[in-house]
């Protein structure tokens, strides 16, 4: 189990060496940002779930909004803390390193909105992870998640796109190791979508089992057609 645990770390941190740069230069990855945003625009204390280097959590200080960042993953946290006290925010930040397998230490009822972004196929059981969101978030809520859709051969076309994108900006081929590496961690993550991940339906069913109403899956695809993006309320 302690060794699943180190592998992951080492997993994630190899696939974040080069996330940033490439993900912000590619501009279907910066809409979904925004439209998670967006969507969260009448939420003040936001949980920002399986936060990764905090590309979310940055947008979402800088627009005035609390933000209670959360992730196993240390050196992501470490770099997303630097990433935030380096800009000017508007509003506060804590960060948390915890497992979104395990039960959340917050109370019922806290937060105004939460946001899972590409975190879904490796969090399980996702039943718990979504009822676990539903306790911790207040009556009138919203939950915004994006999850990877299960299907085969979406991370070599998903990394085609952004290599495309990052050779017109000029990143790449300077920072072709690092892509490469990214692309290789990029394979590993489409196993475990394609183990782990669930389609839009599934998601609906269970988001409406744990007890969320209004359960919108977005018509627009903010990141091409490799993500589903739903909304989900807390009555
Ligand atoms: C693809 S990244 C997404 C990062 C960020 N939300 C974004 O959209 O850029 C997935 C994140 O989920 C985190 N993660 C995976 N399993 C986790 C778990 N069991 N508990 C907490 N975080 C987890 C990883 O460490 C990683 O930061």
């Amino acid at each position: 189990m302690k060794e699943h645990f180190s592998e992951q770390q080492e997993h994630w941190t190899k696939h974040f060496e080069g996330y940033d740069v490439f993900q912000e230069a590619y501009p279907s990855y910066v809409r979904m940002m925004e439209a998670h945003v967006d969507a969260l625009s009448d939420c003040q204390l936001i949980l920002d779930s399986g936060a990764g280097t905090g590309n979310l959590t940055v947008r979402l200080l800088k627009s005035g909004r609390d933000v209670i960042a959360v992730d196993s993953n240390k050196d992501a946290l470490k770099y997303l803390y630097d990433k935030c006290s380096n800009v000017d925010v508007l509003g506060t930040l804590e960060t948390k390193q915890l497992d979104l397998s395990k039960p959340l230490p917050f109370a019922d009822d806290i937060f105004d909105g939460i946001v899972s972004s590409l975190v879904i196929p490796f969090v399980s059981p996702h039943k718990e992870y979504f009822s676990e969101n539903f306790r911790v978030l207040k009556p009138g809520g919203l939950f915004s998640i994006s999850a990877a859709v299960p299907k085969e051969g979406a991370m070599d076309a998903l990394m085609q796109d952004i290599g495309i994108k990052a050779t017109e900006s000029g990143i790449l081929p300077e920072h072709k190791d690092v892509f490469n590496r990214m692309w290789e961690t990029s394979r590993q993550n489409e196993k475990t979508i394609l183990q782990n991940g669930l389609i839009a339906d599934e998601l609906v069913a269970m988001l409406e089992e744990v007890g969320f109403t209004d359960v919108t899956v977005s018509k627009e695809q903010p990141y091409d057609g490799y993500v589903v993006w739903i909304t989900a309320n807390k009555p």
